[in-house]
């Protein structure tokens, strides 16, 4: 059985937008209360953090069923007067979303716009934290990590590929690739190195001098997949990373991800396209907020 590399474990994203004071409440009366079981967990309290992470459950379930009242009154013991003049509305970006990916996974989330594909990719990638729900990378609690920490854990752990590259204009690809490992306080020559290597092994051995402009499209993104290997990060995220490629560049650039697959590295990418999301082992779909469908792919 592979490592497990991240679980998330029923998180939720929330959005309040306009007035829904008894949403906000019991929003509110979750996260305090979520705050308490993260500070247990660091002390390691475990029986206390059973009789929290139940009551915890509970809230959530009834908050994720909009019985806001409830909930409140599950974590807060108190009864709040219904509200039915509020006239705003509450976004359950995520819903209660509990998922592992092993190492060596390739994943592919889809599903349709505004169902929750990017918030899950940024709960994933440490990128945002959740309203509730508790996420683990490599078996360690990363929910309530402390800013500072997580800066060090994203260089060393997590890589991140977009759909428009973000690769800085005035660098060469090699320059490119070498940012990462300056960041991670690795020596010059060895930098040097290292993002060398990295080109190579997706095929820009002969464009190192190459400054963005002077590379195609599938070129470019091919750049920003070797600064995101560049440094082994236990996982590579990716947002519609074709989303700006013709067909031939998209199946080059998944060729590149398929080889990469291949050796060890494990991928998560989200994509609207079904000829990329065939070239993953794995398809995760969407629905509103929740993993509509998880399944291996027959192929591969
Ligand atoms: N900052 C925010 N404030 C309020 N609502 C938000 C915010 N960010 C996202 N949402 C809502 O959360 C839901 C999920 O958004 P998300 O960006 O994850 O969708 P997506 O599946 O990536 O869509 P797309 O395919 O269009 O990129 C949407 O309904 C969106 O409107
Ligand atoms: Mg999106």
């Amino acid at each position: 059985m592979a490592e497990t590399i991240i679980k998330l474990n029923r998180i939720s994203k929330t959005y309040i937008i306009g007035t829904r004071k008894n949403a906000s409440k019991a929003q509110k009366a979750i996260q305090k209360l979520h705050k308490s079981y993260e500070d247990e967990c660091e002390k390691e309290d475990l029986k206390c953090k059973k009789d929290t992470e139940d009551l915890l459950e509970k809230a959530q379930e009834l908050f994720s069923k909009e019985k806001y009242e409830e909930s409140y009154k599950t974590v807060t013991g108190k009864t709040l007067k219904s509200r039915p003049k509020d006239r705003g509305a509450v976004v359950h970006a995520l819903d209660n979303v509990t998922l592992e990916i092993k190492k060596g996974d390739l994943v592919a989330i889809m599903g349709p716009s505004g169902s929750g594909k990017s918030t899950l990719l940024n709960m994933l990638g440490l990128l945002d934290s959740p309203t509730a729900g508790l996420i683990y990378l490599k078996g360690m609690n990363v929910t309530g990590i402390k800013s500072k920490k997580l800066p060090e854990i994203r260089s060393n752990d997590l890589g991140f590929v977009f759909q428009s590259f973000n690769l800085i204009p005035s660098l060469t690809a090699l320059e490119n690739v070498m940012l990462p490992l300056k960041y991670a306080g690795i020596k010059p020559q060895k930098r040097k190195e290292m993002a060398k290597k990295a080109l190579e092994s997706v095929g820009l051995g002969d464009r190192l001098d190459h400054t963005p402009n002077e590379l195609s499209g599938g070129q470019g993104q091919r750049v920003a997949i070797a600064r995101s290997v560049v440094n082994n990060p236990a996982i590579i995220f990716g947002d519609e990373l074709t989303g700006e490629l013709d067909t031939k560049m998209t199946k080059e650039v998944m060729g590149l991800i398929q080889n990469l697959n291949s050796k060890g590295q494990t991928f998560i990418i989200v994509t609207h396209n079904p000829e990329v999301a065939k070239m993953c082992k794995r398809t995760i779909h969407m629905l509103d907020g929740k993993v509509d469908k998880d399944h291996t792919n027959g192929k591969k």
